[in-house]
C-alpha cells in the first residue's frame, strides 16, 4: 500500500506521524512510505534518515495522494482540501471538541480512524496512553523549573539538600499522568503524595514504590490537607467521557503558599483546579492568589523528538495492519481498532463520538460544508 506522511501543520505542532524505524518496518513488509520533505525535522529526524529506512522523500501533493494518510493531528482548515473519498486517514482526531472536522470528513465522504477512540476490552486507550505518560513525566520537571525564585516560585529545589526538607509535591490522579509524574518527582526525592479515588490503583502504586510516593484516598478534607502544605500540585484527574472533576477549588488556592506551583495537565479535559485556565507554551503561566498556574493543553509538544517515538510506537502496529489488510479486514479482525473508525462513507459510526458531537451514528454533515 501507498502510505503518505505530511508534514504537520498545526500551530506549535513538532511531531511528526511516523519514526525512521516505523518506515522501515513498514518498507520491510513490501509498502511504499512517502514522507513529506522535512516533515521530521520538528522533532530532529532528518531527511536522510528517513531516506536510509527506505522513505520516498516527496511534496505536500504527493504525501497527502497516497491511499493511507497518517498524521499527528486533525486536519486543519488549509488542510480540508485534501480529503476525498478513496483516503484512509489515521490520525489524533478529537471530533467532539473539533464539529467542523468532523463536517469536513463527513462532506468528503474520508474514512477517519481516530488514535483517541482505539480501545482495547480492558478499556484502555493504547494511543492516549504514550501522551499521557509523557506529559506525566513533564510535569515534575516544569514544576521544578516554575518553582525558582527567578521564575516567580518560592525558590524550593524539589530534592532539598543534606539536612534540609525537600519539596512536597501533591499529585491528584494516579492514572497514567499521575503515577508517571509521582515516580519522577519521587526520583528527584521530593515528597510525593499520590491521591486518588481508585484504592486498587493506590495499593498497586504502593506495592512497586513501598512507601517511596505516599498513597492517599483522595476526598475533600484529604485534598484541602495535601494542597495547603504543597509547593507543586500536579492535576491528573480524568472520568473518561467527561469533564474533569474541580478537585481543587479556589479557596483552595487561595490557602495555598505564595510562590507555590500548579501544573494542571487535565486541562484539556477543562482541568481540575477551579482557577485554572489554558495556556500555551509561548506563554505558559499565570498568577493567581500568589501562586503560578501552569495548564498548557499539549504538553508533549515540548518534547517532539520523545514524543514522536512513544506515539509511533503504539501506533505502528496498526498502521501496519491498515496497510497489510486494508481496512474492511483490519477491522474486521481487531475490536480495538473498530472503535476507532469515526467516519466513513460520509456518515459518522463511532456511537460514543456521535453523542458527544449530538448527533446519530449515520449523521451526514450539513449541507453547507465543503470539504
Ligand atoms: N495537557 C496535556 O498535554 C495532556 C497530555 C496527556 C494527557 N492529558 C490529560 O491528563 C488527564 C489524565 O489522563 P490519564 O491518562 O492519566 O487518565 P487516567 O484515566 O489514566 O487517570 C485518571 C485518574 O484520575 C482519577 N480520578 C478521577 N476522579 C478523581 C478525583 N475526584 N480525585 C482523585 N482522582 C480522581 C481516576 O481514578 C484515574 O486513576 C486527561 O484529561 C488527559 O487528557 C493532558
Amino acid at each position: 500500500m501507498l502510505v503518505g506522511v505530511p508534514t504537520e501543520v498545526k500551530d506549535n505542532e513538532r511531531r511528526v506521524a511516523i519514526t525512521p524505524e516505523g518506515v522501515r518496518e513498514l518498507t520491510v513488509h513490501g509498502h511504499r512510505v512517502l514522507v513529506q520533505r522535512g516533515a521530521g525535522e520538528g522533532s530532529s529526524l532528518h531527511d536522510d534518515e528517513y531516506a536510509v529506512a527506505g522513505a520516498v522523500l516527496v511534496d505536500v501533493d504527493e504525501a497527502w495522494g497516497a491511499e493511507l494518510v497518517v498524521k499527528v493531528k486533525e486536519p486543519q482548515p488549509e488542510e480540508y482540501a485534501r480529503l476525498r473519498p478513496d483516503l484512509v486517514l489515521f490520525t489524533f482526531l478529537h471530533l467532539a471538541g473539533y464539529p467542523e472536522v468532523a463536517d469536513a470528513l463527513l462532506a468528503a465522504g474520508t474514512t477517519a480512524l481516530a488514535y483517541e477512540t482505539v480501545q482495547l476490552d480492558s478499556g484502555d486507550l493504547p494511543l492516549l496512553a504514550p501522551m499521557s505518560e509523557v506529559a506525566g513525566r513533564m510535569a515534575p520537571q516544569i514544576g521544578s523549573h516554575w518553582l525558582e525564585a527567578e521564575n516567580g516560585g518560592r525558590g524550593v529545589l524539589l530534592g532539598g539538600a543534606p539536612g534540609v526538607r525537600p519539596a512536597r509535591v501533591v499529585v491528584l490522579g494516579a492514572g497514567n499522568v499521575g503515577w508517571n509524574a509521582a515516580w519522577i518527582a519521587a526520583g528527584m526525592e521530593a515528597e510525593v503524595l499520590l491521591l486518588d479515588k481508585r484504592i486498587d490503583r493506590l495499593r498497586w502504586v504502593d506495592q512497586i514504590h513501598k512507601g517511596r510516593i505516599m498513597t492517599i484516598g483522595s476526598n475533600r478534607g484529604a485534598v484541602e490537607r495535601a494542597v495547603a502544605e504543597a509547593d507543586l500540585v500536579v492535576g491528573a484527574v480524568l472520568v473518561p467521557g467527561g469533564r474533569a472533576p474541580t478537585v481543587v477549588t479556589e479557596e483552595m488556592v487561595a490557602g495555598m503558599r505564595t510562590g507555590a506551583v500548579i501544573v494542571d495537565v487535565a486541562v484539556d479535559q477543562g482541568g481540575c483546579v477551579e482557577t485554572i485556565r489554558e495556556t500555551t507554551h509561548s506563554d505558559p503561566v499565570y498568577e493567581r492568589h500568589g501562586v503560578l498556574h501552569y495548564a498548557v493543553g499539549n504538553i508533549p509538544g515540548a518534547v517532539p523528538n520523545t514524543s514522536t517515538y512513544a506515539l509511533t510506537n503504539a501506533t505502528l502496529a496498526y498502521v501496519l495492519a491498515l496497510a497489510e489488510l486494508g481496512v474492511p479486514e483490519a477491522l474486521e479482525h481487531d475490536p480495538a481498532l473498530r472503535h476507532g473508525l469515526n467516519t466513513a462513507g460520509g456518515q459518522l459510526v463511532n456511537p460514543a463520538v456521535a453523542r458527544a458531537l449530538g448527533r446519530g451514528t449515520g449523521a451526514h454533515a450539513p449541507s453547507s460544508a465543503q470539504p
